[in-house]
């Protein structure tokens, strides 16, 4: 063979592999309104940065075989997002319905490796069948060593998820032990047992979309953390998302030029807050006025909407926030807030995320099925994860912060560093409204008036107990502070706490209350 010849054999192996499972399959793939996997990575990944990695993987069991599946069922290599370098790795649906086989296992787990290695962000597109049928238990040990290595690489390399196609039994268990989900509304699903085998064992009858779409995954499961509208706009909120995060758990998050000023007053702050503090108002309003150019990047939007968690700037620099939603339930604590705060705050301290939490929480839930739910196990996870979290913790209570709810969220007793109020705070047991009916329920029941006495018993406490002065003369609040001044105090706090160094007690892990 002359060189040339051996150069158009590499080349016609090249274009085998890049054609997967042929012009039909791509065809039938765009009609169900996806993209292919080549497709979605030239979307995401920075121009030409692609550089991929066993294009010609292959099962070569029998190497005489004019029918070899160059490539198999996924795409695999790195890139660059923004510059900084990902692995990545793309199931091609297209080929035996992205199945996971041997080959496609070995390569996944090639470029999870790498990625560990040389500390940057993983990125899986799922589309997929599940496990290979034809390849038995090869492919289930396929899932095996993909799920080792997701646990290997927690919290030292940010790990991303995208459904965009099925991603059903046991293959839903990769994405789910990785950082993030994002899904896309009508084409993804995830679900452990399909509607058929839920119909033949339980008797409920739904569809692929209402169990496993990317709604009931948002709103309903929590297992998504993102939903978008097409493949184009959820692979541009990967790019986002990544722009906030650091490489590694050895790196600090990158820091961006948002030319926003640490000392800027907020001005209208208070407009957003009711006159009478039992009205909600939407913390949103709040966080996009402290933060950079009001760049939010809100998770678990649409999950235990009584908390908000999300990604922000603070002069330049990445924060994680987190805060209780009056528009939702007052902003109490239930088992599905807890959850959710608790992650996050997890996630922000794996890599080095400040995290600042805007208290405004009337106290935990009561109820019957909260508490056979396990909030106190679910509460003490949000109470573990603050606790444990050794980036700077910077709270600033807004307009009340009542019993457990008070310690849970970001206390200084839990390890906070800098911890203001609002001026005009409460922070109590409970509120005024509640303690009388206890504390002064003899008087009440003696009263000749009870409407009356009540009022006044009502503002005796709030001028004793209900206000932040007590917390601040206890050193339990650093300051009282006028709100418009929060992002200046925010900003400085964070400053300062940019050389915080803290270490647990040497263990080998806590036993958080899973
Ligand atoms: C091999 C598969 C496959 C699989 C699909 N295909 N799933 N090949 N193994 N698991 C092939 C089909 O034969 C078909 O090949 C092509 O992919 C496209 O599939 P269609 O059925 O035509 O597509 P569609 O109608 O869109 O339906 C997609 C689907 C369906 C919903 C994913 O194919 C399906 O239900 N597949 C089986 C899903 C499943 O039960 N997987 C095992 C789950 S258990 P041709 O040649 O016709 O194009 C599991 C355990 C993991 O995954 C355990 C980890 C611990």
């Amino acid at each position: 063979m002359s060189i040339q010849e051996r150069l158009d054999y590499l080349h016609e192996l090249k274009e085998r592999a890049a054609l997967g499972g042929g012009t039909d399959r791509v065809k039938a793939q765009h009609e169900r309104g996806k993209l292919t996997a080549r497709e979605r990575i030239s979307l995401l990944l920075d121009p030409n940065s692609f550089e991929e990695l066993d294009a010609l993987g292959a099962d070569m069991s029998d190497p005489s075989s004019e029918e070899r599946l160059y490539g198999d069922a996924v795409v695999t290599g790195w890139g660059r997002i923004d510059g900084r370098a990902v692995c990545i790795f793309a199931q091609d649906f297209t080929v035996f319905g992205g199945s996971l086989g041997e080959v496609v296992s070995e390569k996944i787990a090639k470029a999870m490796d790498l990625a560990t290695k040389t500390g940057v962000p993983m990125i899986g597109l799922n589309d997929s069948g599940g496990a290979r049928i034809q390849e038995g238990v090869g492919s289930l040990a396929g899932y095996g060593e993909i799920f080792y290595r997701n646990v290997q690489a927690s919290g030292v390399i940010p790990q991303l998820s995208i459904i965009m196609g099925p991603c059903a039994g046991g293959a839903v268990y990769s994405p789910a032990l990785t950082d993030f989900i994002f899904m896309v509304n009508g084409t993804s699903q995830m679900f452990l047992t399909g509607p058929e085998v839920i119909a033949s064992v339980t008797g409920e009858e739904t569809t692929h979309e209402e169990l496993g779409g990317a709604n009931s995954h948002a709103s309903k499961s929590g297992v998504s953390h993102f939903t978008s509208e097409d493949e184009q706009s959820c692979l541009d909120d990967v790019r986002r998302l990544l722009s906030f995060l650091p490489s590694n758990n050895m790196d600090d998050p990158p820091t961006v030029d948002t030319g926003d000023s640490g000392e800027r007053i907020l001005s209208d702050i208070l407009d957003i807050l009711p006159e009478d503090a039992q009205n909600p108002y939407d913390v949103r309003d709040i966080i996009e006025r402290l933060v950079d150019n009001g760049d939010f990047m809100e998770i678990h939007e649409l999950f235990a909407q009584n908390i908000v968690v999300g990604l922000a700037r603070i002069e330049g620099n990445t924060i994680g926030i987190v805060a209780n939603q009056p528009l939702y339930l007052a902003g109490v604590l239930d088992i599905d807030s807890s959850r959710k705060a608790a992650r996050f705050v997890r996630f922000c301290d794996a890599f080095n995320i400040p995290i600042v939490t805007l208290v405004d929480v009337p106290g935990f839930l009561p109820g019957v099925s909260q508490e056979y739910g396990g909030i106190i196990s679910h509460g003490a996870k949000l109470v573990f994860a603050y606790a444990e979290a050794t980036v700077p913790k910077v709270t600033v209570i807004l307009r009340k912060a009542f019993g457990g709810a008070y310690d849970a969220m970001g206390s200084k007793h839990l390890g906070a560093d800098v911890n203001y109020a609002w001026a005009g705070a409460a922070v109590a047991v409970m509120a005024g409204t509640q303690a009388v009916n206890i504390i002064n329920r003899r008087e009440l029941q003696a009263a000749d008036d009870i409407d009356k006495t009540r009022i006044q018993l009502i503002a005796d406490y709030e001028r004793d107990l209900e206000h932040p002065y007590i917390a601040a003369a206890k050193g339990y609040i650093d300051d009282v502070i006028d709100p418009k001044e929060t992002r200046v105090k925010i900003s400085k706090a964070l400053s300062m706490l940019k050389t915080k160094s803290e270490n647990l007690p040497p263990k080998r892990h806590g036993i958080i209350p899973l």
